[in-house]
């Protein structure tokens, strides 16, 4: 039986995403994110969603990473679901924006405060000579910042990734697989099945 499709792929994403919560021994909302650099060539790495709407996907890293880079200088993005306990994929294309100052306050707000120091401490993607070096920074980091909240680094913010195209895909016996697109049109979606 072929995918059913929702009106909005976000329904369908987020019933999926349900069962995916519920099967995934781990991190289920772990997906691989593209980038393009400046030449052309693409990078690849992991990273979490911390919230999807119909405004699209959201991530948090460091602004000045590789990602947090290639991004800004406007370079589309893809992301890449893969759920190994239910066999299935779902991929997502579209631009990157910046979240907003107060979203991504109050995500930080929300982070173990070991996390909000390593955000301070963590030059992200940058050459770093010895581990020493970071374990420094984080006891500079804790010592500066006390008993006090510890506030977001202007160079600490999330993306949302706003789909222009998404594919749902589910295994299939004999590698007959399902394969569901949905493309932005006006206001609305497409849909548009593909041979696996
Ligand atoms: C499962 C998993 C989840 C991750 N989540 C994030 C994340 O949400 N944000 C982030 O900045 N890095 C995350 N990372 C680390 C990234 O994969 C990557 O190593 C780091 O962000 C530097 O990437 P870049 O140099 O391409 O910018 C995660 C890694 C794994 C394996």
């Amino acid at each position: 039986m072929a995918i059913d499709p929702t009106e909005n792929p976000i329904d369908l994403f987020n019933a999926w995403f349900d069962e995916a919560q519920r099967s995934e021994p781990d991190n289920p909302n772990a997906m691989a994110l593209a980038t393009v650099g400046p030449g052309g060539a693409p990078s690849i790495r992991m990273v979490l969603l911390k919230g999807v709407d119909d405004g699209g996907f959201v991530f948090y890293t460091n602004l000045e990473s590789r990602k947090g880079v290639e991004l800004l200088a406007n370079g589309p993005a893809a992301l890449c679901f893969h759920w190994k306990s239910l066999r299935r994929q779902v991929r997502v294309e579209g631009p990157a924006t910046l979240v907003s100052d107060e979203e991504a306050d109050a995500y930080f707000a929300s982070r173990p405060r070991g996390s909000q120091i390593g955000a301070w401490a963590s030059a992200q993607s940058r050459p770093m000579s010895s581990k020493a070096d970071l374990l420094k920074d984080v006891a500079a980091y804790t010592a500066k910042f006390g008993i006090g909240r510890v506030p977001r680094p202007p160079h600490w913010s999330g993306f949302r990734i706003t789909p222009e195209r998404l594919e749902f895909w589910r295994d299939g016996q004999f590698r007959l697989h399902d394969r569901l697109i949905y493309l932005r049109d006006g206001g609305g979606w497409s849909t548009q099945t593909l041979y696996p």
